[in-house]
């Protein structure tokens, strides 16, 4: 028989001869919380920081829940108490929906705050998740990494601020960061999209012929994972699913899955979706990241993802969030 005293001691690194690697996440949120099961699940011992008070969070977290605020530095001396460098360090805090100058905040003062803290112990491996807004392209181009970034809204700037001074840490001090470029994340509980067509509520903007690009939060997690162990430092990758998709495309797919209308026409103006999105049009590349790390998407396009998406629903039960909307498939028994 096994000892459990034993099994623990190696869990933790104690007495194995090989410390376990330790890992940070900086804005243990939504996706946040994926990478840390991964990195947990492969022998890391995982610390999640967030603004939340630890007390407020759910218990069996896959991290030690930690507090600190990125706006605030003199906050972050939490990390001081932790000692020896990190293996790896995620920075996914979001400005949660913000204006810009929430933005300018938590993406580029937060940035600064935190890699001033890592300076002193600079950790193998780091990786920041921002996004494919920092692409203005506004005709349906493909783009890639050495494509022109131009952001034309303010949080698309300070999304872009971010990056530089995270790469400016690598010139300068030989941080080993890699930049994501994220598409629209979606997933279990996230999708306002998806949301919005079970509720009969779905609109084409216009024609509906803008491209969108999106990336499933588990396969998001895996990216990270995988530029954490086998990116190059200083290197920007692109992050989305193979199949970038008009608007129309995905909208008229869902409708004919769930049974849901879709309305023509745009209830907002097509300017005022320009104005949120900075009026981008686009299709994201994503050869960079598969050719140098071999990850890939699990789900190729946003089909796959909304069909286990509606499976959840399905098997959860039609409840108030799904708008009334009653599952095809669960009707009138077998
Ligand atoms: N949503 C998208 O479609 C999208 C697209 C492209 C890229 N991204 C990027 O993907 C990353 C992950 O997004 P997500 O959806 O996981 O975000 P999320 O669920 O909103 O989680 C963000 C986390 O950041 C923490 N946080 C926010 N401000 C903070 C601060 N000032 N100090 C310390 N922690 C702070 C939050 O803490 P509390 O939980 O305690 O509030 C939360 O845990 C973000 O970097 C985001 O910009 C998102």
């Amino acid at each position: 028989m096994s000892d459990p005293d034993a099994q623990t001691r190696e869990s933790e690194g104690v007495g194995s001869g090989t410390p376990r690697p330790r890992s940070l996440i900086v804005g243990c949120g939504y996706v946040g919380e994926s990478i840390a099961r991964r990195l947990l699940a492969s022998g890391h011992q995982v610390f999640g920081l967030r603004r939340s008070e630890p007390k407020s969070l759910q218990v069996g977290l896959p991290y030690t829940p930690l507090q600190a605020n990125l706006t605030e530095p003199g906050s972050l001396e939490t990390l001081a108490a932790l000692d020896a460098p990190f293996d790896c360090v995620v920075l996914c805090a979001s400005a949660s929906g913000g204006d810009a100058e929430a933005y300018r905040q938590v993406y580029f003062e937060g940035t600064g705050h935190l890699l001033a803290r890592l300076r002193g112990q600079p950790p193998g491996a780091f990786v920041y998740t921002g996004s494919t807004s920092v692409y203005s392209q506004a005709g349906g181009s493909w783009v890639d990494e050495l494509s022109p970034t131009e952001p034309e809204s303010e949080s698309g700037v300070w999304l872009l601020r971010a990056e530089q001074r995270i790469l400016d840490a690598h010139r300068k001090w030989g941080l080993a960061a890699r930049i994501l470029r994220v598409a629209g994340i979606y997933g279990p509980g996230r999708g306002s999209l998806l949301r919005r067509v079970l509720s009969g509520q779905a609109h084409l903007e216009g024609s509906g012929n803008r491209w969108t690009n999106r990336i499933h939060r588990e396969d998001l997690a895996d990216a990270v994972v995988a530029v954490l162990q086998r990116g190059r430092s200083g290197e920007i990758y692109n992050v989305a699913d193979q199949e970038p998709a008009t608007q129309r495309c995905v909208l008229e797919w869902l409708s004919e899955r769930t049974g849901m209308p879709l309305q023509e026409g745009t209830k907002e103006s097509p300017m005022a979706g320009r104005r949120r999105r900075g009026g981008s049009n686009k299709r994201v590349r994503t050869d960079k990241v598969r050719r140098e790390t071999g990850w890939s998407p699990t789900r190729p396009s946003f089909r796959e993802g909304y069909l286990e998406e509606l499976e959840h629903i399905r098997v959860e039960g039609s409840t108030g969030s799904t708008g009334g909307w009653i599952p095809p498939f669960s009707q009138g028994g077998s």
